[in-house]
């Protein structure tokens, strides 16, 4: 078996195609084996490294190339322990020994606009949409990048919940809000690949089809149990939904997504330049 097909079957284990007789290629056996990272040792990766991660994060791909995403690292030892405070839950946010936040700038190709004089109201859905699509993609390449450099990272869209505390932190004007944050730092222990849905329920040929959905999503939960069940305290909803006979992902994931996030993400963005329209 080669690296790469090793690989697919540990992420995947659904019978799918291997990727045996192709290449192995570095960066592709890594993307394969990837997976987050929520403790780190207290080692600081050096300013040179963090400036080139940042290069590459902002090499990413850009519609239209209008550029709309900025990144801010957050140094000042009050301001993330002021945010790491809003997610006691999470306290990776506050320790982690870098913390970026990759912000959607629709602002930007505003003011630039204004100065060339033109019309430009960059708050429409589009807008939006767009600033979003650049943050995420520029802070998914800084992840493959920091992982093949030695490093672990987590991104951490639970700062939309606490929005405005966050903004103000920040000093985020009109028109930037942020993606998601990024923890950044040297991995302390080895955690594990995450499996993911089997193939025949995320792709589809020449059409879009989900009736394997049902039988796809049992077997998975079934095969993800096995390697990893999640533990019984971590049980989510209990008084609300009562004990699951079998708890798994999907049982997870549905009981985590009946309770609707990021109520103050819509009036913040609304409040704040953008309208949507
Ligand atoms: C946009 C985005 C936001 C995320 N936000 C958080 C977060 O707020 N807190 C956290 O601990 N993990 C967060 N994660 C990490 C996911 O939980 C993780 O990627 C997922 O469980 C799959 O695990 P893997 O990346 O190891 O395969 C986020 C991931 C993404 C892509």
């Amino acid at each position: 078996m080669s690296i790469a097909s090793e690989a697919i079957a540990r992420r995947f284990g659904d019978g799918g195609p291997s990727g045996e007789g192709a290449e192995d290629n570095d960066l592709i056996c890594r993307v394969l084996s990837r997976k987050t990272v929520r403790r780190y040792s207290d080692k600081m990766p050096a300013d040179e490294l963090l400036d080139l991660l940042v290069a590459c994060a902002l090499s990413a791909s850009t519609k239209s190339d209008f550029q709309q995403a900025s990144i801010l690292r957050v140094r000042d030892a009050v301001k993330r322990a002021a945010i790491g405070a809003l997610f006691p839950n999470m306290p990776w946010i506050g320790i982690a020994p870098v913390f970026f936040v990759f912000l959607g700038d629709a602002r930007r190709l505003q003011r630039i606009s204004e100065v060339r004089g033109k019309p430009v109201e960059n708050g429409t859905l589009e807008g939006f949409f767009n600033a979003s699509i650049d943050a995420a993609l520029a802070m998914q390449t800084m992840i493959l990048c920091a992982e093949s450099a030695g490093l672990g990272v987590c991104p951490i869209s639970v700062i939309r919940n606490e929005i405005d505390k966050v903004a103000s932190v920040l000093g985020l004007p009109d028109l930037v809000f942020p993606v998601a944050g990024l923890c950044l730092g040297y991995p302390q222990g080895e955690g594990h690949v995450s499996l993911r849905l089997p193939r025949s329920v995320t792709t589809h040929s020449d059409g879009y089809d989900d009736g394997a959905l049902g039988a796809g999503v049992d077997d998975y939960d079934r095969r993800r149990h096995a390697l990893h069940a999640i533990p019984k305290e971590q049980h989510r909803s209990n008084a609300e939904f009562g004990e699951a006979s079998f708890y798994g992902w999907s049982e997870d994931k549905a009981r985590q997504a009946a309770k609707a996030e990021g109520a103050a993400f819509p009036p913040y963005l609304r409040a704040h330049g953008f309208s949507f329209d």
